[in-house]
């Protein structure tokens, strides 16, 4: 799964094969859906009806560094104990130089920091790594990506918030797609093993958008929470993915 291309294998100086190595390089789609859309009330019942997805993504929120307020590591401490599924923790929090390793202590796979939020990133990222969690980095809509160029190599993958973080349900911004484009080009240039999650507003009419810009790691909530049969939204996404 997600295994690097071997680069002898493309040809090199040819336009036409380069793009081919590119998609070689692209790691296989993978759908998180988010449980913010979820009954809070039953969260063990409502993970085991995403049975089919990649990783629960889970919103953590401070009512500081966005304006609403969701669950903090006891109830994450609660939801790993409830499901084997990789666990995709999304931090839109103040100090996330504080909170975030003790997420990867309670055995997150992985841990995302808001880039607004941190105050050292890079010591940030080696500090999830040095817990055995993988570290990400978000951007909210209007954050540019050529500060964070650099450290780039310090991340398993890169959140492009395709919403105002904060809320579920609202509607993706098609402004993002260029800068994910960029951010694709740049992942690709370090052999393209960094992961492009994109959430907010992923839907059956929006998930191509993201696709075919660069992204491979897909948050939904609404669109599987809203549906009958969230394992069978899960499904139809993967479906439109694969065309
Ligand atoms: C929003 C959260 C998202 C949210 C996505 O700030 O980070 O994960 O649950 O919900 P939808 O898919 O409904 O936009
Ligand atoms: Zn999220």
């Amino acid at each position: 799964m997600n295994t690097p291309a071997d680069p002898a294998a493309s040809p090199a100086a040819d336009p036409a094969s380069d793009l081919a190595a590119d998609a070689q390089h692209r790691r296989s789609p993978c759908i998180h859906p988010s449980i913010l859309n979820a009954d809070f009330a039953n969260l063990a019942r409502e993970i085991s009806r995403i049975s089919t997805a990649d990783a629960v993504h889970v919103d953590v929120m401070d009512n500081h560094f966005v304006p609403n307020l969701t669950l903090g590591l006891p109830v994450v401490e609660s939801i790993r104990k409830t499901t084997d599924l990789p666990l995709d923790i999304h931090l839109m929090i103040e100090d996330p130089d504080i909170w975030a390793p003790q997420y990867a202590e309670l055995g997150c796979e992985s841990v995302t920091f808001h880039a607004e939020a941190a105050k050292a990133p890079v010591r940030l990222a080696r500090e999830l790594h040095a817990q055995q969690a993988q570290a990400a980095m978000a951007l909210k809509p209007a954050t540019g990506i050529e500060p964070y160029l650099d450290m780039l190599g310090e991340l398993d993958m890169l959140l492009m918030m395709t919403v105002e973080p904060g809320f579920g349900g609202q509607a993706f911004l098609d402004l993002v797609l260029p800068k994910i484009r960029r951010a694709r080009r740049a992942v690709d240039d370090l052999g393209g093993e960094i992961a492009i999650q994109v959430d907010g507003g992923i839907n059956a009419e929006t998930i191509l958008r993201a696709a075919d810009a660069g992204a491979d790691t897909f948050v939904a909530g609404s669109a599987v929470y809203s549906a009958e049969d969230p394992d069978a939204a899960i499904a139809d996404l993967r479906a439109l993915l694969a065309r």
